[in-house]
């Protein structure tokens, strides 16, 4: 497992901005609060994820799991980085800090695992972005090795 290696600022932002965007987009009509994920790639590509809820409202999926099923279903490449932003419609980003829940954190250590990187997770918030690894939010984590 590879630590990604440092990516500038402008990296950080635009891969942000394009989660922002993600948000806006979201299918979130029973919590009303939007979230986007973008997902920056090896070859420099950006795929990104909006929550997608549901009236069932168990059955709905989070931003960063749908940002995965898209890659997963097409792509074997290898994750640098993550970016997350939520709230309310229009103000992705503008409150509390948004880090991916526990089932995301699975879904996104299997793409991780994948292309063998321990990718940068920036997490956004009023208070700024925070940045940490996968494998600070998921220490110890279940992966495909445990099926050897
Ligand atoms: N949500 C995400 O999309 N990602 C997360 O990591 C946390 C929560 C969504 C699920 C639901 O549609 C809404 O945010 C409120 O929980």
């Amino acid at each position: 497992m590879n630590d990604t290696p440092s990516l500038s600022d402008s990296a950080r932002d635009s891969l942000m901005t394009a989660a922002r965007e993600a948000a806006s987009a979201a299918y979130a009509p029973y919590s009303r609060f939007h979230v986007g994920a973008a997902l920056l790639m090896e070859d420099g590509s950006v795929v990104t994820g909006a929550n997608v809820e549901n009236a069932s409202y168990g059955l709905s999926l989070c931003a960063e799991t749908v940002a995965v099923a898209k890659i997963l279903s097409g792509t074997r490449l290898a994750v640098q980085a993550v970016a997350v932003t939520g709230g309310a419609p229009g103000e992705a980003g503008q409150g509390a800090r948004v880090t991916p829940c526990g089932r995301c954190r699975q879904v996104l250590n299997e793409i991780a695992q994948v292309g063998g990187t321990d990718p940068v997770i920036w997490c956004d918030g009023a208070e700024g972005v925070l940045e940490l690894r996968l494998s600070q939010l998921l220490p110890h984590a279940f992966g495909p090795a445990n099926l050897l």
